[in-house]
């Protein structure tokens, strides 16, 4: 039985931290598990209308506790046109008519915590719906009480006020006919940018998050939550492909950390949360600011250098295979850096990543646990996205109306538009990269739909459901899902969990083409992890700084997995030794 939150709390209260070896190892709950990321439209459909609901993630509760998480993050289940599947928000205070009521809500979030498992809220506040009341007013009249509330600009010569290009495709400038201004928007114009420098709408966004803390939600991982501050006088950036990227000129902006302290003065350090900010554009000098172990702004941040290892020059649409001392290289970095001073989250899967197992691994079971040996060893807080933990792959899409994720699209119709990438070319770059690939249903069993549905799915189904489901894999102590229960089970509730959880990180072998190897330090306790990241045997030359007399196998994805100076290592081996 892995420890529970709950009981971890009697210890770690955010207020009283016990500190083991200076405040950076001080002890939280939130280092000492793992977070399961839902997304909620593709996880599970109680209703048959295809779309995945709050009732149809109450009814898995219980699949979740067999692996063994006992901290879930929702993406938004808020109201919403769902231009951006959730993440345009139009009430903050009412759930979406697809997933559910509030009562559907309410019932989760006490069926969860009666299962010692908590709940962490997407947080979007970066924008609002262009839906939501708030705009619908700002927009109505230049002197609308809420015209402030949102970023508005006057024409410069007939044209857009600077040369911003959205995250989305297009301008960040939408034109409004009825006042005849422009807003701004760093995504689709349906999310129109609030204006975090007006202290109304921090007092509004800040009640709000007051509101669903009373309600008894455990955390928030806050969207896009770097870009709320702008760079001042919005000034022009430099230009790639057709526009200036606005993350150059939004991102950890003049008073992002003034606005988080703010925020947690005001409402998170009130309550006993996790936050985890979503922090596009991160430097770890930054990291140190927003995840700094004093408490004052987040819990850790999720950086987003080594997921971009494989852009392409201009932008994320390319097919390059990600280098393996590179990920190494940027991975120690993090480890190194934050140490002590701030907290590291982990991941290589979330709802805007392609599948890992089709980026770095080969689409096998074998890849699928090496990499996960690669992550959940090292500090700091693993995040597994739905479907990970059965080694779900990229999907197969055929063209490009098989897509619904509006920035695939949009790319797609702005790139060919203009002339910059030729179709074909580009598609496979699409199919390789698309957020897409990690929406397609949960796989549940071999039935119809892969179990999601008894109706037609809003997304297509990746046909290999029919191997890689959670039914099949519950049943055979070796697939990936028994795997990554084991993971979860080490660094929760093991002899080795302080070392997984606080030990220090040392890379070994930098330079080597394919395995990642790095070893765990604390209390006398070293760990060595060995992953070969390639599907050819290699061998493994132990460097001289790691001595053992003897060493016992804590866990591998090859039985009996012997450790020698000179390791050999089958295609995709993991192994983790616990050296004396
Ligand atoms: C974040 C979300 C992404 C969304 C965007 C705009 O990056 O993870 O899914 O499209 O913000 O809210
Ligand atoms: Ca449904």
């Amino acid at each position: 039985m892995a420890r529970s939150c709950k009981e971890k709390h009697s210890f770690a209260g955010s207020a009283a931290e016990v500190p083991l070896e200076g405040r950076s190892t001080a002890r939280q709950w939130w280092k000492e598990n793992v977070v399961y990321q839902i997304y909620p439209r593709s996880f599970c459909d109680s209703n048959g209308d295809g779309v995945g609901d709050l009732n149809g993630i109450r009814s898995k509760l219980g699949y979740l506790k067999e692996l063994g998480i006992h901290i879930l993050w929702l993406s938004p289940v808020y109201k919403s046109p769902n231009d951006d599947n959730g993440y345009d928000i139009a009430d903050y205070r009412a759930i979406m008519d697809e997933f559910g009521t509030m009562e559907d809500f309410d019932a989760l979030l006490a069926e969860a915590h009666q299962m010692d498992i908590k709940i962490v809220m997407d947080l979007v506040v970066n924008h609002t719906s262009d839906e939501h009341q708030w705009f619908v007013e700002s927009r109505s009249s230049r002197d609308n009480d809420k015209r402030d509330y949102y970023i508005w600009r006057e024409a410069v010569d007939g044209h857009e006020p600077n040369n911003w290009g959205s995250c989305f495709s297009g301008s960040v400038w939408e034109w409004d006919e009825t006042t005849g201004m422009y807003y701004l928007h760093c995504f689709s114009k349906k999310q129109p940018d609030l204006n975090w420098e007006n202290p109304k709408v921090r007092d509004e966004v800040f009640d709000m998050m007051t509101w669903w803390c009373d309600k008894g939600i455990d955390g928030f991982r806050m969207d896009v939550i770097s870009m709320i501050s702008k760079k001042e006088g919005l000034p022009d950036g430099p230009v790639e492909g057709l526009y200036s990227p606005c993350v150059y000129s939004v991102c950890n902006g003049p008073h992002v950390h003034e606005y988080l302290q703010e925020m947690n003065r005001r409402v998170l350090s009130k309550y006993d949360l996790m936050t985890v900010g979503e922090t596009a554009g991160v430097t770890v000098e930054e990291a140190k600011k927003y995840a700094n172990t004093d408490g004052t702004e987040l819990s850790m941040v999720f950086q987003f250098e080594h997921v971009g290892l494989d852009d392409g020059p201009v932008d994320k649409w390319c097919t390059d295979p990600m280098s393996i001392p590179a990920l190494k290289e940027n991975l120690t970095k993090w480890e190194k850096e934050l140490e002590g001073v701030a907290w590291n989250s982990l991941f290589f899967c979330n709802h805007d990543q392609p599948r890992v197992v089709s980026r770095l691994g080969d689409n096998s079971p074998q890849s699928a646990k090496c990499i996960a040996t690669v992550l959940h060893f090292m500090q700091g807080t693993p995040y597994v996205y739905q479907g990970e933990e059965l080694g779900m792959t990229n999907c197969p899409f055929g063209s490009i109306e098989d897509y619904r994720d509006i920035e695939s699209i949009n790319a797609y119709r702005e790139l060919t538009g203009a002339g910059l990438r030729e179709p074909k070319e580009l598609l496979e770059c699409i199919a390789y990269k698309s957020r897409d690939n990690a929406r397609t249903p949960m796989q549940w069993d071999d039935t119809p739909n892969a179990g999601f549905t008894t109706g037609q799915p809003w997304i297509m189904v990746n046909p290999n459901y029919t191997t890689i489901n959670a039914a099949a894999e519950l049943a055979d102590p070796n697939s990936v899902f028994c795997y990554y229960k084991n993971l979860i089970a080490l660094r929760q509730d093991s002899k080795w969990s302080d070392v997984i959880v606080y030990g220090s990180y040392d890379l070994l072998a930098p330079e080597d083409e394919a395995v990642f190897a790095y070893t765990r330090r604390k209390d006398g306790v070293t760990l060595l992890v060995v992953c070969n990241l390639s599907a050819q045997a290699r061998t493994f030359p132990i460097p001289e700084t790691v001595q053992w007399d003897s060493a016992e196998l804590v866990t591998g994805n090859v039985p009996q997995a012997e450790l020698t100076r000179q390791l050999a290592l089958a295609p995709w081996q993991a192994a983790v030794w616990a050296l004396a």
